[in-house]
């Protein structure tokens, strides 16, 4: 089964370090190809070599944040979405199945999220996300194998209570549907992931929970850490935040 990771990206100090981590930890998953699309004007060189030093297959797309998105990385993963379903079968080849992971660029993953979860998925893969929605470990209340509630503080009420990086959808469901991220979700109250899922048809019963087998020893296979802006000499810092001419293009 292949597993295709989409991740969008864009300048900021903290970005090389946060990709070089992210390709440390994928490049321990086969079959994976990863999707990865900068919001500029540009694909950035630094970026690209990177990409390329993984040893994955992956595919490196620009597109800049269009009026009226938000500036998160909607309008990338929309790109995104788009280009998986006009590529999917070069990106498939010998493998028959696929399953669609968001993977946001400055989470923290542990390798067993996608050789334990992700490549298990069969419809809609859900599992805990650390460090995020305001709390410490956002989560479902499992009960007989299904989702019954979500623990999460903020809007429970959503029918997808869930973070980004919490979810993984079958290739099949994602092929099937045109759906995409929009410029508003407001029954996510601004969060985009129930939108997006209940767009594609699914259902809360369609939720395949993960790593509550056994609660006693769970584990948190991903965390939403976020990467702050480090601070700088004022004096060598640009507009955007960024150290001389030079210096941006290693970051
Ligand atoms: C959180 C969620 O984890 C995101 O998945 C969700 O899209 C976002 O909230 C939202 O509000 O909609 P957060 O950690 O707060 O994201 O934001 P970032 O990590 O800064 O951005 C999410 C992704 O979009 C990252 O991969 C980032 O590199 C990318 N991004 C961010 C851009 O491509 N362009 C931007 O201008 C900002
Ligand atoms: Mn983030």
């Amino acid at each position: 089964k292949l597993i295709i990771v989409i991740t969008p990206t864009y300048r900021r100090p903290t970005r090389m370090a946060d990709m070089t981590r992210m390709g440390n930890t994928l490049s321990h998953v086969k079959d994976l190809h990863w999707v990865v699309i900068e919001d500029g004007q540009a694909v950035v060189p630094q970026v690209e070599r990177l990409l390329q030093r993984t040893g994955l297959n992956y595919t490196y797309l620009n597109a800049k944040t269009a009026d009226g998105y938000p500036k998160r990385g909607w309008y990338q993963r929309t790109v995104a979405l788009r280009f998986v379903r006009a590529h999917a079968k070069e990106m498939l080849g010998n493998l028959t199945k696929g399953v669609v992971y968001f993977g946001d660029d400055d989470n923290s993953y542990d390798v067993r999220l996608f050789t334990e979860y992700i490549r298990n998925v069969k419809k809609l893969g859900m599992w805990a996300v650390a460090l995020v929605g305001g709390t410490a470990i956002e989560s479902q209340n499992v009960v007989n194998g299904s989702v019954a509630s979500y623990k999460v503080k903020w809007n429970p009420r959503r029918q997808f209570a869930v973070d980004m990086a919490g979810f993984a959808i079958s290739l099949d469901v994602v092929l099937n549907t045109t759906a995409v991220f929009g410029k508003t979700c407001p029954r996510g109250l601004g969060a985009p992931e129930t939108c997006l899922l209940e767009d594609m048809g699914l259902k809360k019963e369609d939720i395949e929970p993960f790593g509550y087998d056994k609660p006693s020893d769970r584990e948190v296979y991903v965390w939403h850490t976020k990467s702050q802006q480090p601070k700088f000499d004022k004096a060598k810092v640009d507009v955007n935040g960024f150290f001389a001419e030079n210096d941006r293009d290693v970051l």
